[in-house]
């Protein structure tokens, strides 16, 4: 059953990208196109606050993932730096801590990702692109917060070298965990970065991050509690299926129960009665367009982590 469930969402995700691509190009007659961008670890606490940035500028995230490299697995990716002075301390950085490779979509994606992003030394750019993302959220010359590939070739390698090997495992550490998703009206309505970054700030760790499109069988399994008990039950399958949705490992102690209070009551519209600061209060519609889904109840907050990032990862 859960294999099954595992051929679907991969099958369903590589689909949705190549059609993506595809469709624009035949039928809006536009110069929408891919390229990768990636959040280095020196900015792992502004990772909502830069995939918000994205967004707002009309990027489309089409594929996410949390990683962490080993040095062979950074060396491999910035093969072109081979040979240069900074090419063994910029691998040894790069394979220092967790990371998040994006594929954006958008008319001209790698030319719009590197303007937004800014000149490659940060404090170059905190004088000449003060508003850009490296002068925001970098350092130096080697802590730069982000990464944008340097052309479409560039940036075909590096989505395939992220996204379709074994380059990149999946971050989660299945303990002391709940599991977070964001999902599909909350994405839709561009409310992933803020949702994230919400997290960050009231001190949650994010172990794991993915991007996920679930097929209807697969929502189905994951909700399979709820039916019966929930008179949504049906609609929320439906919803989940509608579009992408980013699946966290969230860690903190006692991590089921903090982070339900974060979150709070189910439905949007007694969060905005009773809890006005929660993320329901704030990015929630209604029962079922309800923003994110959280973990219930403590025993399952490893079970449903292990569902998204060991079972549909096919580990
Ligand atoms: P990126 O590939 O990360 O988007 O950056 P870029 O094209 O603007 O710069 P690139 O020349 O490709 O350099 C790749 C990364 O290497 C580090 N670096 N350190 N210490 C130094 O002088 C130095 N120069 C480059 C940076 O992290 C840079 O993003
Ligand atoms: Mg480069």
């Amino acid at each position: 059953m859960y294999l099954g469930s595992v051929v679907t969402v991969y099958s369903r995700q590589l689909k949705l990208v190549d059609y993506g691509d595809v469709f624009t190009r035949k039928h809006c007659e536009s110069l929408r196109s891919r390229t990768f961008a990636m959040i280095k670890p020196d900015a792992y606490t502004n990772i909502g606050k830069i995939i918000d940035i994205a967004i707002k500028n009309g990027f489309t995230i089409s594929r996410m993932k949390m990683f962490k490299w080993t040095p062979e697995q950074a060396q491999g990716f910035y093969a072109e730096h081979k040979g240069k002075g900074f090419f063994g301390d910029l691998c040894g950085f790069m394979s220092s801590d967790v990371a998040v490779g994006l594929e954006l979509v958008a008319d001209n994606a790698v030319q719009r990702w590197r303007e937004l992003i800014g000149p490659t030394n940060s404090l170059t750019a905190r004088s000449s692109a003060p508003n850009s993302i490296r002068a925001l959220f970098g350092t130096d010359a080697q802590k730069n917060a982000v990464h944008g590939s340097d052309s479409g070739t560039s940036a075909a390698r590096e989505i395939d070298y992220v996204f379709n090997s074994e380059n990149t495992e999946s971050t989660a550490l299945l303990n002391n965990c709940t599991c977070l998703v964001i999902k599909p009206d909350a994405v839709h309505a561009g409310h992933a970065g803020k949702i994230i970054d919400r997290v960050l700030e009231e001190g949650f760790e994010v172990s794991a991050l993915e991007q996920f499109k679930l097929s209807r069988p697969t929502a189905e399994e994951f909700f399979e509690v709820y039916k019966g008990v929930v008179p949504e039950y049906a609609a929320t399958v439906e919803q989940a299926v509608t579009g992408p949705v980013i699946a966290m490992e969230i860690r903190q102690q006692n991590p089921v129960q903090a982070l339900r209070e974060l979150v709070g009551p189910h439905d949007p519209e007694i969060a905005k009665h009773l809890r006005k600061d929660t993320i329901r209060a704030i990015f929630g519609v209604d029962r079922v367009n309800n923003a994110v889904h959280c973990t219930d109840l403590p025993e399952d907050g490893v079970l449903e982590c292990e569902y998204f990032f060991k079972i549909l990862k096919g580990k």
